[in-house]
């Protein structure tokens, strides 16, 4: 068993910088494979690869031809992947009245398109395993709302259905489908909100300060976990309370 565990092969999206980067460091960590993808920021990821040893890839998850490229490579190269964490989002906030079509349109394509290339790029290989962990990373405010994030909370609700579904139709084939759904958690895309209202939202959290990326990277490998095959269509809320 403790062999097969260390073979395992873990893909993360936005893997190199901040939820992604802890989510990838746990489990490299606990001797999981690893590869991480990243998307613009090349000099963040080298950095990142040079600190850990961990593999990167670049590709855009918004784009189809790309995450099968991408997920055609890594198998390639290392093998079939076991677990897809899907963390890579972006944020494009602005209130319903002033939001762009773009504003709307990247965000989901970014958060929600990309949940489906890869889903269907990795889901063959697991079928044939009879083993998979799908695990895709919502949002807080993806299950309440939020001012400002009628695109972001629109595409990681979406996550939920989207989860629920896969799991419904994987159930017998040893695949689960979860979603985790942090809170306000200590990154540069939380720490992008204007500091007024950061403090206002840090003031409705119970337990008073923000998440740690490794709070949420645990509860990441929890649902990775061979141990955990009876989980499946679950949502994972790690908020600090924040309901
Ligand atoms: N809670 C409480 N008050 C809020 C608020 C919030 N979440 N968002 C805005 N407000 C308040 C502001 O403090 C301000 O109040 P005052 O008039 O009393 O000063 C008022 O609403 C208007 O806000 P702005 O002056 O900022 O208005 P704007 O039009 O320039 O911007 C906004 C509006 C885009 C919503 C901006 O306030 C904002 O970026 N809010 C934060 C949105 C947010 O929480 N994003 C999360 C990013 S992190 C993430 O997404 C990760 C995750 O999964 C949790």
């Amino acid at each position: 068993m403790f062999g097969q565990i260390m073979s395992r092969l873990v893909l993360i999206t936005g893997g190199t910088r901040g939820i992604g980067a802890a989510i990838s460091r746990e489990f490299h960590n606990k001797g999981y494979r690893v590869v991480a993808t990243y998307s613009n920021n090349k000099d963040a990821a080298l950095k990142f690869r040079t600190n850990t040893g961990i593999a990167t890839i670049q590709f855009d998850v918004s784009d189809e031809k790309a995450c099968f490229d991408g997920i055609k490579h890594i198998t390639d190269e290392h093998g079939i992947i076991d677990i897809l964490v899907h963390n890579a989002g972006i944020t494009a906030d602005s209130t319903i009245r002033k939001m762009t079509s773009n504003d709307w349109h990247s965000v989901i394509h970014t958060n929600l398109d990309s949940c489906f290339y890869l889903t269907q790029a990795v889901l063959e290989g697991m079928i044939q395993r009879n083993f998979g962990r799908l695990i895709y990373v919502s949002s807080v405010n993806g299950l309440k709302g939020q001012r400002g994030q009628s695109n972001y909370a629109a595409s990681k609700a979406a996550l939920v259905g989207f989860a629920k579904s896969v799991a419904l139709e994987m159930a017998t084939k040893g695949i689960t489908a979860n979603v985790i759904a942090p809170g306000y958690v200590d990154t540069e895309m939380v720490r992008a909100v204007p500091e007024a209202v950061l403090a206002k939202i840090i003031s409705t959290i119970p337990v008073g300060r923000l998440g740690t990326a490794e709070e949420i990277a645990y509860c990441v490998s929890f649902l990775a976990d061979e141990r955990a095959g009876f989980v499946t269509g679950a949502i994972l809320s790690a908020n600090g309370g924040m309901y």
